[in-house]
């Protein structure tokens, strides 16, 4: 792709559209931490040295584990580098995964990232809608919004962004602050949010789709498979290039605890996808 169409206006400046998703850094389920520290860092280290300048997070990762390996690999940060958190939930001491959206849940937690992370500001807050845990769900979200309005008037966040939620959750929040993004379930096949993609493209707003490559256990499709083959790239690096292609205001956080697999996503930027096998695409992930 070419240079100009890989970075995209978000938050007040101009990232890059491949980035990096941080929530593979801690231990099995997300919970406790990571089994090589090391590497973990080296993963957050050289996705910054290869360009990438939006990292996604949230404290609720391990919990705190992400943040703290964030912090340890990159504080101080570098100038450009945009660190996007989400609040919304805390975990239960087995892991689980519990909604914690009262207002002083989300201030609680915008300290914690703040203090985990070691800034004085946060970049992007999300507000992570529980709905039907990987999918929204309808129902207000002013009292959240409400409430990040006003940490933002107290200085302790920039700009506020949402997650898993619905197009009248979008509009909702548009009513009570400056929203600049929104990141949901979204990839190859999983095409619940196109008209949402296509919605916020028209606003000129970043859609962040998270689990690009499938989540857990990523995509698997001889179609995909057998396109990868032709074109001399991987199923994993297709998925993530097709989602480049699909609209620019995509703006991708893929996951990995692992460097090769950085280095073989980060690569998915240069590959270009003409218009036949994009339509071919479509059709393997069910669309078109
Ligand atoms: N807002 C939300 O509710 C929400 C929910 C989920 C995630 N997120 C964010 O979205 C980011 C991306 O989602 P995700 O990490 O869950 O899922 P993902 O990016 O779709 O996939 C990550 C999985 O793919 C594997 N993987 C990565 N690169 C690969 C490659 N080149 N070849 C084969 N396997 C590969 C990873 O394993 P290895 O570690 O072995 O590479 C991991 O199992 C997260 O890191 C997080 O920041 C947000």
């Amino acid at each position: 792709m070419t240079r100009s169409s890989l970075s995209y206006p978000f938050a007040g400046r101009h990232v890059n559209r491949m980035g990096y998703g941080a929530m593979q850094l801690a231990g099995p389920g997300v919970f406790g931490p990571p089994k090589d520290r090391a590497t973990a860092i080296a993963v957050l280290r050289e996705a910054v040295a290869s360009g990438v300048n939006h990292i996604d997070t949230s404290d609720f990762y391990g919990p705190h584990v992400t943040n703290q390996i964030i912090r340890e690999a990159l504080h101080p940060y570098p100038d450009d580098l945009l660190i996007v958190t989400k609040v919304g939930a805390i975990r239960g001491d087995d892991g689980s995964w519990l909604s914690a959206q009262a207002p002083e849940d989300l201030r609680r937690a915008v300290h914690d990232n703040l203090r985990h992370l070691g800034r004085d500001v946060l970049d992007v807050v999300n507000l992570r809608v529980m709905g039907q845990i990987h999918e929204p769900g309808e129902g207000s979200i002013a009292r959240q919004v409400e409430t990040l309005a006003e940490l933002q008037q107290k200085g302790l966040v920039r700009h506020v962004g949402l997650s898993n939620v619905t197009s009248a959750q979008v509009a909702e929040a548009q009513g009570i602050a400056t929203i600049v993004c929104v990141q949901n379930q979204y990839n190859l096949v999983q095409r619940a949010d196109d008209a949402l993609v296509d919605e916020l493209a028209a606003k000129g707003m970043a859609y962040v789709p998270f689990f690009p490559l499938g989540g857990f256990t990523p995509i698997q499709s001889s179609g995909l498979s057998a396109i990868a083959h032709r074109l001399d790239a991987t199923p994993m690096q297709v998925a993530l290039a097709w989602l480049l292609h699909r609209s620019p205001n995509i703006l991708l956080i893929p996951g990995t605890s692992s460097l090769g697999h950085l280095r073989e996503n980060l690569k998915a930027a240069e590959i270009e996808l003409s218009a036949e096998v994009l339509a071919e695409l479509d059709k393997v992930g069910g669309a078109g």
